[in-house]
């Protein structure tokens, strides 16, 4: 994408943004990628590491071996390394101090919205998170961070400290149901905006992929920030190739400039 054509998408979804009333931005793997954490689908991504049906419910639930290569996956793939936000999660958190983002909906499980400062409450993680797991024995609830003080992987698949029960991060595996409030959340708000901006996914995992859709035919704007191609692309208003830590934070200064000329101050 030519620079020219790079500034000009910039601003047109910046006049989108600032003309817009009830935002979504909906995110995949890509927002987290500077940040550290690899993605699924692009090249030297997790699947290209680790099988994928290595990550259903029954797998994990199966035998210890199973569940111990999975935690091992999870903890040392870089799913919950103590990534940091990047310039786009801090973009997006701060839309939402402009009053300019109704909600997230996010495919992560890494808790970077949050930790970029996104109100928790307007964060719906469709696929679960990393930052808690729970005993599936007496279902007692630990944050990870202090459970991972707690566990050594090198003795085996975790074990619920009070109980011994078998110790299942708060992610949703495949075979699983997604959260079903997250995702009643997630649809309601995707047929209700009125622009849906999708950072960073490949659309291709269903029925979170299909939040854009709901946008589209309930007449929102649908807006692409993506390093590749996505499928989404020829429906989408705006597509932007591109970096996702580098063009949001481009985005957020050009929504601030729109909205100071709209106000008569211009920056
Ligand atoms: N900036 C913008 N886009 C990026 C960046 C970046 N820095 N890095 C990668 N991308 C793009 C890739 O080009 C790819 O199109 O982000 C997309 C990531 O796609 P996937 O790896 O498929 O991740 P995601 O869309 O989140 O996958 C959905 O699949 O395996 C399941 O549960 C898993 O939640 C995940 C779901």
């Amino acid at each position: 994408m030519t620079d020219d054509g790079l500034n000009r998408n910039i601003e047109r979804l910046a006049s989108l943004i600032a003309g817009a009333s009830r935002i979504v931005v909906f995110t995949g793997a890509g927002v987290s990628t500077e940040s550290g954490i690899p993605d699924f689908r692009s090249p030297g991504g997790i699947w290209s590491r680790f099988d994928p049906e290595e990550f259903t419910i029954y797998r994990f639930l199966a035998s210890p071996e199973t569940r111990l290569k999975q935690w091992k996956i999870l903890v040392e793939s870089g799913l919950i390394v103590n990534a940091r936000p990047n310039g786009a999660h801090l973009a997006v958190a701060e839309l939402e101090k402009l009053g300019k983002l109704d909600c997230v909906i996010t495919q992560n499980i890494d808790n970077l919205h949050q930790k970029a400062g996104n109100d928790p409450g307007r964060v719906y993680e469709l696929h679960g998170t990393m930052s808690h797991a729970r005993c599936l024995g007496c279902q007692r609830r630990y944050a990870m961070a202090e459970l991972l003080d707690r566990i050594r992987l090198d003795e085996g698949a975790p074990l619920c400290p009070e109980c011994d029960g078998i110790l299942k991060p708060d992610v949703i595996f495949f075979g699983e149901q997604l959260p079903a409030e997250a995702l009643r959340h997630a649809v309601d708000h995707s047929r209700r905006c009125d622009l849906l901006i999708v950072v960073g996914s490949s659309l291709v995992v269903y029925p979170a992929a299909y939040m854009p859709v709901y946008a589209k035919e309930a007449g929102a704007a649908v807006a692409i920030v993506n390093l590749t191609v996505t499928d989404f692309d020829l429906q989408a208003d705006v597509v932007i190739h591109g970096k996702a830590g580098e063009v949001m934070p481009l985005i957020l200064e050009a929504v601030k400039r729109n909205l100071a000329a709209a106000v008569g101050n211009p920056a």
